[in-house]
C-alpha cells in the first residue's frame, strides 16, 4: 500500500503554462480540491510569469533543484522526457506524483489509473501514478463498464483527435492555418491547395480543413506510437493481457474533444437495451443521441451515443464516444486520482 496525501496538501502543478496545466488549475478550483497551497511550475522560459488561480495570482517558478521542497502532490503536465527526469526527484523530495505524460505508463512498478475503471490500482503506488493517454481514457471509461457485464475480447477503434491533443502549439497552428485558408474553399475543393498549403510544424501535414491519419511516430509494423498506447494502456488498465486492440488514430481540425468510433466484441452475447442501460449508469459516461466535440468541450463526462448492435455478430456492439481531452483525457483524470489519495476517500 503506497502512502496517502495529508488532508490539505501543498500541490505543485508542473507544466502549469501548458494546455493541460492551465486546465489543471481550473479543475483544482472547480472540484474544491483541498490544497493548502498551489505552486505553478514550468520551464525556466516561464519563470516569473503570473497565472490566475481563482482570485489569486500565482508566480510561475522554474523547474529546478529544490522546486519540490515542501510539496506533497506533484501533478506533472510536461513533455515525456521532462517527466522521466523529474518524477523521481519529486518522489525523493517526499511528494506523490501523478503524471500525465507517457513516461511512466508502461512501467510495471507504476499504476496506470482511470478512477472509473481501476481505482484500486492506486494502492500499489510507490510514489508515481500514471494517467493514461487522452484517447485511451475516452474509450476505456465506457468500455470498462461494458466489460464488467459482457467480458471484453476485442476492440476496433478509429479516433478523431483534436489539435489540443498536441498541446497549446497544436491549437495555435490550427488557428494560423485556418486564417490563411479561410477564403480558399475553391482551391481546397479542387485540390489546387496542394503545394501551397501552410507548412506544418506540429503535425505531419497542414491540419486546417484536413484529415491526418497518423498521430505520433510510425513503427516498423505500420502502426503508430499513439495506436500502440491504445493497445498497451487498455490492456494494463483493464488487466486484460490478451485483449485484441486494433486502432487507427486520426487528427482532425477541431480544437478540443477527442472522438472515437468503437467496435467492441465480448465473450457474452450483447443485448442492446441492456447495454444501453449499462452505459446509462456507468460512472463518468453520459449517454446522448449525438455526441459531438463541441458538446464535450469544457465538460467532464465521456459522451457516448450512436449505440447499436453489430448486425453480423451478436457478441459485438458499436458506439461513438467523445470527451474533452484536456479534462477527462488529462487534468480531470489526474485530479480524480489524487482525490483517491486524500484521507477518508
Ligand atoms: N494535450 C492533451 O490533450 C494531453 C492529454 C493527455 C496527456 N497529455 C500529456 O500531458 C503533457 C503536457 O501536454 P500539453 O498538451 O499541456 O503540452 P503543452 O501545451 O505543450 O505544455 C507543455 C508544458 O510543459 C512545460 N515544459 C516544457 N519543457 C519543460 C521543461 N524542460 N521543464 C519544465 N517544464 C517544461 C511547458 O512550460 P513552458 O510554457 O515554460 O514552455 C508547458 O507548461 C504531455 O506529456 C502530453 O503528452 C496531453
Amino acid at each position: 500500500m503506497g502512502m496517502n496525501l495529508p488532508e490539505n496538501p501543498v500541490v505543485g502543478v508542473v507544466g502549469a503554462t501548458g494546455a493541460v496545466g492551465r486546465v489543471m488549475l481550473d479543475i483544482l478550483l472547480q472540484r474544491g480540491f483541498p490544497a493548502s497551497e498551489v505552486v505553478a511550475i514550468a520551464s525556466a522560459r516561464s519563470a516569473g510569469k503570473q497565472m490566475r488561480f481563482g482570485d489569486q495570482s500565482l508566480t510561475v517558478k522554474a523547474l529546478e533543484a529544490g522546486a519540490f521542497d515542501g510539496i506533497d502532490l506533484v501533478l506533472l503536465d510536461t513533455p515525456d522526457e521532462v517527466a522521466a527526469e523529474w518524477a523521481p526527484h519529486a518522489v525523493q523530495a517526499g511528494a506523490i506524483v501523478v503524471d500525465n505524460s507517457a513516461a511512466w505508463r508502461t512501467d510495471p512498478e507504476v499504476p496506470l489509473v482511470v478512477p472509473e475503471a481501476n481505482p484500486e490500482a492506486v494502492d500499489a503506488h510507490k510514489g508515481i501514478i500514471a494517467s493514461p493517454n487522452c484517447a485511451t481514457i475516452g474509450v476505456v471509461v465506457p468500455v470498462a463498464a461494458l466489460h464488467k457485464t459482457y467480458q471484453l475480447q476485442r476492440l476496433i477503434v478509429s479516433t478523431y483527435q483534436a489539435t489540443s491533443g498536441a498541446g497549446r502549439g497544436g491549437v495555435e497552428e490550427l488557428e494560423e492555418q485556418t486564417q490563411k485558408l479561410v477564403g480558399e474553399m475553391p482551391a481546397l475543393a479542387s485540390g489546387e491547395i496542394q503545394g501551397r498549403a501552410p507548412k506544418p510544424e506540429m503535425f505531419d501535414d497542414s491540419i486546417a480543413f484536413n484529415i491526418l491519419p497518423a498521430i505520433g511516430s510510425v513503427k516498423q509494423d505500420g502502426s503508430t506510437s499513439e495506436e500502440l498506447k491504445m493497445l498497451n494502456e487498455s490492456r494494463k488498465i483493464m488487466d486484460l493481457d490478451s485483449l485484441e486492440v486494433i486502432t487507427t488514430c486520426v487528427r482532425v481540425p477541431s480544437v478540443v474533444g477527442h472522438g472515437a468510433s468503437v467496435h467492441a466484441t465480448f465473450a457474452d452475447t450483447v443485448d442492446l437495451a441492456e447495454a444501453q442501460g449499462v452505459l446509462k449508469h456507468a460512472p463518468g459516461v453520459k449517454l446522448v443521441d449525438l455526441p459531438t466535440a463541441h458538446m464535450s468541450a469544457g465538460s467532464d463526462p465521456c459522451y457516448v451515443g450512436r449505440v447499436r448492435k453489430d448486425p453480423f455478430d451478436e457478441h459485438a456492439l458499436c458506439f461513438f464516444t467523445v470527451s474533452d481531452n484536456l479534462r477527462k483525457g488529462a487534468a480531470l483524470n489526474a485530479v480524480q486520482i489524487a482525490e483517491i489519495l486524500l484521507p477518508g476517500w
